[in-house]
């Protein structure tokens, strides 16, 4: 192929050069023909004479975005809503989320779209960025790994995948133009590290470029980024895009290795740009740009495309196997969900009597709004998957709910309103039954389930407010009522946290006897829900995200950035010290810790084996069940660097691995290995592995540790960037 490729671009005029690097402009929108497959984010132009197709690109990590209807037509494009990716991490189970990759990648395909807009893996900074849901975890190698896990999935079916946003895009205040200021070494272990694992381990077709502008450079016009870290150092060989009329000046892009300028048009929406094939060609001709350089980037570009399904003149069906993904939906589901707190009141008896509280039992958050929204066939709600599981649910509760609602959204105030084809929805009131109905209600069931909801999307962050990161008052008075009520009687009390990201806990939990955390876990979220409660699912995620006990504990005090009522700047003064490395190395206690989460049966580590043999650090040991129900269990193996020249963090996760379903009084031996290379430090120039002695850290949460071992290092180690 590459051969064709070389001739293509020899065939090619400039113009027709130009076209192939940018965008057709967004289909569907500013007077843009739409798409061939509607409600695809973008397309690339088609060059007739040389038989080049275009090629479609559609978003995003929690299924294929596109529209569900089409004019004038009676068929319907569904695609699955898979959990959202914070949900996947939490799974810590790269076999599950490559199997999400491989079924969303088969719609992918067989919609007739070339390359998919995911996965998205920006770190979760701080807990108020309002994309979290969209993207894996605080910590780079869990990222890392999910990612790659998730890309393998999607290219094994013969579709592209596109990590996104590259990089340090962790926010959406200001994202266009926010400047991130960061230290190279914070950059590098924190921000590179997850796309560098993911980019080594799975080779995706494409990279984004993300919006923000990194230490006074747009990321989308940094050579430093995508030429010399990522190709130079990583070897990264497919293209780079910008983010949707990400940048300023497409010929710098193309000079700094952003090869393809999406969606087009940018002068459509800006009216500061103008015309990016125009003026790359006038930039060639006026000898502004190179032809090499722009032949460098149709190479690059052509040589990923000529693989992709519309290249290769595939026929797709229109029909994906949807029954067949959604079980993949619910299976990845049930090993996201996290048991924060279980005193006795979970798993439910399956006869029990529940009184199911909060108007999200009805309208259940299936996912985060923005360029990260679905159109699936359907959504179960934590309602129906009660109902349809058997599970004895208080009717006349669930009525007068399904009222409140409809009455409520007739008001002005709560209506729906519909915002590019997705549903607005003001969070409603949760207060609305009196103490005696409360009362009444408790009196003739046997547990109390409170289901508490949050929704965010692209194009905002979250909020430091009630209702937003912390319960609202209505929710909080609910609470109170219901546990009131119910304790009084000898009942216990569960709350369902369908959110995307951390909430403030501390102050209300003790009011509860068991928290399930089910995120948001996309159209079977009422079915992982039902099940996990009454035990059909064993809980075995743990979380990728710390918890914190309050905001004013959260690292990242200078999120969003200065000024603060419209932030241009944001300094990343925490550095390396990002989630549980900050908690863990001054001391401060979270709410919920990086990596936790509770099980139904209990697990006992032992025999822990650490072996240094050349430059691999082998971990083994033991994991059990030692308690009544079968269950998974996510060991995780952080490393305490000795004390030396550089500051390191307190201990850092090195590797970690999921068991399969062990029964009671089944044992597996898990085998880790660690690349003594993943123990290296930045130090401004090079990596650097320091000499002493290291502590190897096997755990169950990076706070609940049950074995340790050592090994050592003799001669300090460098590795060039
Ligand atoms: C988002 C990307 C997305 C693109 C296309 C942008 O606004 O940041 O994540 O892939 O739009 O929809």
């Amino acid at each position: 192929m590459p051969k064709d490729v070389e001739e293509l671009i020899r065939q090619m005029s400039l113009e027709e050069k130009a076209k192939l690097v940018v965008g057709r402009g967004m289909p569907g929108f500013f007077g843009n023909p739409p798409s061939r497959v509607p409600g695809a984010a973008g397309e690339t132009h088609a060059i007739e004479r040389l038989g080049i197709p275009s090629v479609v690109l559609a978003d995003g990590p929690a299924g294929l975005r596109i529209n569900p209807r089409r004019e004038g037509d009676e068929r319907t494009y569904h695609a699955t809503a898979f959990p959202v990716a914070v949900m996947l991490a939490s799974t810590w189970n790269p076999e599950i989320v490559e199997e999400v990759g491989r079924a969303m990648g088969e719609e992918v395909r067989e919609y007739g779209v070339d390359i998919l807009l995911a996965p998205a893996m920006n770190i979760h900074r701080n807990p108020l960025c309002g994309r979290n849901f969209e993207y894996y975890s605080e910590d780079p190698l869990l990222s890392g790994e999910m990612a790659a896990a998730f890309i393998r999935g999607v290219q094994s079916q013969g579709v592209g995948a596109c990590v996104k946003h590259f990089v340090a895009n962790n926010q959406e205040t200001n994202r266009f133009f926010i400047d991130t200021v960061v230290s190279e070494r914070a950059l590098r272990e924190i921000y590179l590290r997850g796309f560098e694992i993911a980019i080594k381990k799975a080779k995706p077709w494409a990279v984004m470029s993300a919006y923000n502008k990194l230490n006074g450079e747009y990321c989308s016009e940094s050579e430093w980024l995508l030429t010399e870290v990522l190709r130079e150092e990583w070897g990264f060989e497919g293209f780079v895009m910008t983010d949707w009329y990400a940048g300023e000046d497409p010929v710098k892009q193309l000079k700094a290795g952003n090869d393809m300028i999406m969606p087009g048009k940018a002068y459509q929406i800006n009216p500061q740009r103008k015309d990016e094939v125009e003026e790359i060609v006038r930039a060639v001709k006026e000898g502004r740009l190179s032809e090499e350089v722009l032949d460098r980037s149709v190479k690059r570009i052509l040589r990923v495309l000529v693989n992709s399904p519309s290249f290769r003149g595939y026929k797709y069906s229109n029909q994906p196997d949807l029954d067949a993904h959604a079980k993949v939906a619910y299976e990845a589901g049930a090993e996201g969900v996290v048991l924060l707190k279980n005193e006795g009141a979970l798993p439910l008896r399956e006869d029990a009597k529940v009184a199911l509280f909060g108007t999200g039992q009805i309208e259940t958050i299936r996912g985060g709004t923005g360029s990260g929204y679905t159109y699936p066939r359907y959504t179960i709600s934590i309602l129906e998957g009660m109902r349809e599981r058997g599970l004895r649910v208080d009717e006349e509760l669930a009525e007068l709910h399904e009222e409140y609602i409809r009455g409520m959204r007739e008001k002005e105030e709560y209506k729906v309103k519909m915002v590019f084809n997705q549903p607005v929805m003001p969070r409603l009131p949760q207060d609305f039954l009196s103490e005696e109905e409360v009362a009444r209600v408790a009196e003739r069931n046997d547990v109390a389930v409170v289901v508490i909801t949050r929704v965010s999307g692209e194009g905002a962050d979250r909020r430091l407010e009630e209702g937003d990161f912390y319960l609202a008052k209505d929710e909080r008075s609910l609470l109170e009522k219901v546990s009131r009520a119910f304790h009084e009687r000898g009942k216990k009390v569960v709350v369902l946290l369908n959110i995307g990201a951390p909430i403030e806990v501390a102050s209300w939990r003790d009011m509860v006897d068991a928290i399930l955390l089910i995120w948001q876990a996309g159209q079977e979220t009422g079915r992982i829900a039902a099940d996990a409660l009454v035990g059909k699912i064993n809980p075995s995620g743990k979380l990728p995200v710390t918890f914190p006990k309050d905001y004013g504990d959260v690292p990242s005090w200078s999120f969003p950035g200065e000024p603060k009522d419209s932030p241009v700047k944001v300094v990343y003064e925490e550095d390396i010290y990002v989630g549980y490395r900050y908690y863990d190395t001054f001391g401060v206690e979270p709410a919920y810790e990086f990596g936790y989460g509770l099980s139904y049966t209990t697990f006992e580590y032992k025999n822990l084996e650490v072996r240094l043999e050349g430059d691999v650090v082998k971990v083994s040991f033991e994991v059990a069940n030692t308690g009544k129900l079968p269950g998974k269990e996510v060991a995780q193996v952080y490393i305490r660097a000795p004390r030396g020249r550089l500051d390191k963090p307190f201990q850092e996760l090195k590797g970690f691995r999921k068991t399969r379903l062990l029964k009671p009084g089944e044992v597996e031996r898990i085998e880790v290995e660690i690349p003594v290379r993943m123990l290296a430090s930045f130090d401004g120039k090079e990596w650097l592995v320091e000499r002493g002695e290291y502590e190897v850290r096997v755990g169950s949460s990076s706070r609940d540790i049950r074995l340790t071992g050592k090994f050592t290092i003799d001669e300090e180690i460098r590795y060039p960037p």
